[in-house]
């Protein structure tokens, strides 16, 4: 640390050195990201409100009405009246919160005792957040196969139920493929699987919309073919929804909600000396900036504008999908939303990201099945994927295919 105080403008040379070294979105050049930036208006609004913590609400309530609100707007695109929740630091904070809550509730309804193990069933396809949760809360996590279009197997969902069985966890747009498990039959084999005669509800069942659950309303909304995924189904339970990912929100910014407020009280735990009694979030200062950005970029936004958003979006990974196809690149499955894996029967995926990122294109690599992953994301226009598929063409000729 310097001994004496350094000049401002000596200290915003040296950040701007920092920053310089750093990707933006705006070059259309971040391929596999699943945020997107967020507007000026939005940066504004969170620098406004830096300073407020929900971790003591009641100092801050006017702050704490804006993320009740937020959740209750979200809820509102989900099939939900009253909803229950908070917004967090994103999906892994969400998902975990979910876990934490099926676990406890477990607990309290007897299916597993203190420090006895519960099983959480996911779909093979599922977020490491899962994987983290595991390992935090110690429940035993078991994978269920995919079916040919990558979605998860019913089939395999049932036969994994055990007494042990705390929760079913679907997915509406995977992390790799983008796509959307069949909920409403997972929503019906959570109602007719429960194991245990002296429990009226269903096993618990958590959807993680972290990245779909912003388009998928939508792109319904304009009468594209998609299955419904939220609480219109009765076992769902809670969800995970990130309006960081496709809700144009600043991070940090996701979202979990719940059907009923028992599956909050079953997280809470007593904050004495703070001005509400009882935590239910994982952090306990926690920045309110997030919740006010979220409220006003979805206002700014409007349910048109999300629905323009979505359909851009979905466009440009159809018209990528089509090119693709046409350069005689395998595409893993038909994108159901804004998500394109492709592979070349001749180039090793590794080697294809390699001299993509040469370009300066920085792709990901899915591992299930390993594939180059383009997330059509808000940053990524048309003439972007225009020179995108010159720079693969080329690199596909010089390789002598
Ligand atoms: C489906 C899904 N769930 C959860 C997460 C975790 O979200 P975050 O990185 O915001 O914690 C992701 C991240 O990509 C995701 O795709």
């Amino acid at each position: 640390m310097n001994e004496d105080a350094m000049d401002e403008e000596e200290i915003l040379l040296k950040l701007k050195e920092y920053k310089s070294n750093d990707l933006s979105y705006s070059s259309g050049r971040i391929l596999g990201s699943m945020c997107s930036g967020t507007s000026s208006f939005a940066k504004k609004v969170y620098l406004d409100f830096l300073d407020s913590n929900l971790g003591d609400p009641g100092l801050f309530k006017g702050t704490k009405s804006l993320e009740n609100q937020v959740i209750k707007e979200i809820a509102s695109f989900l099939s939900l009246e009253n909803p229950y929740g908070n917004v967090v630091t994103g999906g892994t904070e969400a998902n975990l919160m979910a876990m934490r809550s099926a676990i406890n509730t477990a607990k309290l309804r007897g299916i597993i005792e203190k420090n006895h193990e519960g099983e959480v069933i996911v779909p093979k396809s599922a977020h490491f957040s899962f994987n983290k949760s595991s390992d935090m809360l110690g429940f035993k996590l078991i994978e269920a196969d995919l079916d040919e279009e990558y979605k998860v197997d019913i089939s395999s969902v049932k036969e994994l139920i055990t007494q042990k069985t705390v929760a079913i966890v679907g997915i509406a747009g995977t992390t790799e493929l983008g796509m959307i498990d069949p909920i409403e039959d997972l929503s019906k084999i959570a109602i007719e699987n429960n194991n245990h005669p002296d429990i009226q509800e269903s096993i618990y069942l958590h959807v993680d919309a972290a990245f779909g659950g912003f388009s998928i309303p939508f792109l319904r909304e304009l009468g594209y073919d998609l299955p419904n995924f939220d609480f219109e189904y009765p076992a769902v339970t809670s969800m995970t929804i990130d309006p960081h990912k496709m809700g144009m929100a600043p991070i940090p910014a996701g979202c979990i909600i719940y059907r009923e407020k028992k599956y909050l009280d079953a997280i809470a735990i007593k904050s004495p000396y703070l001005t509400s009694k009882e935590q239910y979030t994982i952090v306990g200062t926690r920045l309110g900036a997030p919740s006010a950005a979220t409220w006003a970029v979805m206002q700014e936004m409007g349910k048109n504008g999300y629905i323009e958003l979505a359909n851009n979006c979905f466009v440009n990974a159809h018209f990528l999908a089509n090119a693709l196809k046409k350069e005689n690149f395998k595409l893993v499955t038909k994108p159901q939303l804004n998500l394109v894996a492709f592979n070349h029967e001749k180039i090793e995926t590794n080697e294809l990201a390699r001299l993509l990122e040469e370009r300066g294109w920085i792709v990901s690599i899915s591992s299930c099945p390993k594939a180059i992953r383009i997330v059509l994301m808000p940053h990524i226009k048309h003439t972007h994927l225009v020179s995108f598929l010159r720079d693969l063409r080329e690199i596909k000729t010089s390789l002598g295919y």
